[in-house]
């Protein structure tokens, strides 16, 4: 179901609309990030295939917002089980959670949604915190695999009012934490830096204010005045279409260039610091993000500029040693060949090899910025320290 909007230049419903609920809780409505800047059109989905899709297409993208809109996706599709028992129910939702989960396989917060909506299907909903630490999520992965169950619920009903109570909670934990990261991370910027991004961080690829973007718009409502390079960054653009977007409607100073020029604009001594987002931190610092991050980190690296990864805890996985156990999603080549010309630029049959994220070394990295504050080498340390 597509309904189109054409007269939204509004801030506030990039922020709040890009993924909700409709209004009877049925199906899952986002704003479709492929069509931006051009089209706003919204998509209202209530079935396991379009849920699945919006993920793998990038119609709903951003690794908070995956989570955010597998945590909804996941009650409203329960929410066409409700007659059925218990433990049929679970078995059905579990099934779904590794459906949605394989859309994509770099960003954790997809499947750390996923099996937070199992959790508190098989166990009940727990005190939140905001920031579980890493403790309680290995022991609750572990319950959800051992199917350990501490509070039952007594039918599909119940379950499914607390995945909707659920849900809610993980986007209003977003919302709260993408605007502690733009508090921390605001206190390393100065006015009048220059600042460079590579892909899409912002309200978008979150809920609201995004990770890296969140400093920048609200040092910019504080009236600072900054400017930013975003890397268009290929192949599918998220630079040009979202994060240009999103930083042009709300007024702040940003140039667009080719990925291939931020060592230009280092080097003419225009960049004070990098700021990028990240789809999973190893335990070690190491950093996947979109393809291109790592490039940026050397370039920043040579030119001693500090680069600062920015994302919730959600994002961090202590249950991942280092980068080289992250799995780094392969895309269609068609991205790369044929997607964005009227007429395919690459030879029909010619190789291509399209990985859709790189992982920075955490030796590049100045620090990361989360919702608990800076984490500053050693990371291996001091991200323990974060979640102890
Ligand atoms: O493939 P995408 O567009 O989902 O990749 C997204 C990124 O790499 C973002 O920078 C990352 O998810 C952080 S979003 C706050």
């Amino acid at each position: 179901m597509t309904e189109m909007r054409t007269d939204q230049n509004k801030k506030e419903e990039l922020q709040a609309e890009n993924i909700r609920l409709n209004e009877e809780e049925t199906a899952v409505v986002i704003l479709d990030q492929t069509k931006l800047p051009g089209i706003r059109e919204f998509l209202s989905l209530d079935t396991k295939e379009e849920c699945f899709d919006a993920i793998k297409t990038l119609k709903v993208r951003g690794a908070p917002a995956i989570g955010i809109f597998a945590g909804y996706a996941m009650y409203v599709l329960a929410k066409q089980w409700e007659k059925l028992s218990v433990e049929e129910f679970i078995k059905k939702l579990t099934e779904l959670g590794a459906y949605l989960n394989s859309a994509r396989p770099t960003a954790v917060n997809l499947s750390w949604a996923v099996k937070r909506m199992l959790r508190v299907a098989e166990s009940g909903p727990e005190k939140s915190d905001n920031s579980e630490s890493a403790e309680n999520r290995q022991r609750n992965a572990e319950s959800v695999l051992t199917g350990q169950q501490t509070k039952e619920a007594n039918s599909a009903a119940e379950i499914i009012a607390r995945l909707g109570e659920e849900a809610k909670m993980i986007q209003a934990e977003d919302i709260a934490m993408c605007r502690k990261i733009a508090e921390y991370g605001l206190s390393v910027l100065k006015d009048g830096d220059g600042i460079l991004t590579h892909c899409n961080a912002g309200p978008l690829a979150t809920s609201c204010y995004g990770t890296a973007l969140g400093p920048i718009l609200l040092g910019h409502e504080q009236g600072m005045n900054l400017k930013v390079y975003a890397d268009e960054t290929r192949p599918l653009l998220q630079g040009a279409r979202l994060t240009a977007y999103e930083l042009e409607q709300a007024g702040v100073d940003v140039t667009l260039i080719c990925d291939n020029m931020a060592s230009i604009v280092m080097k003419n001594g225009w960049v004070d610091k990098v700021f990028v987002g990240c789809d999973r931190v190893a335990a070690n610092g190491d950093a996947a993000n979109k393809i291109g991050t790592s490039g940026v980190a050397i370039l920043a690296k040579y030119y001693g500029i500090p680069f600062y990864v920015l994302g919730p805890s959600s994002t961090i996985d202590l249950d991942t040693p280092s980068g080289n156990e992250i799995t780094i999603e392969l895309r269609d080549p068609d991205e790369i060949k044929t997607m964005w010309y009227e007429n395919p630029m690459a030879p029909e049959a010619v190789n291509c090899y399209n990985p859709s994220f790189d992982v920075t070394d955490h030796s590049l990295i100045s620090g990361i910025i989360t919702e608990k504050g800076i984490v500053y080498p050693p990371f291996e340390e001091n991200l323990k320290e974060l979640f102890s």
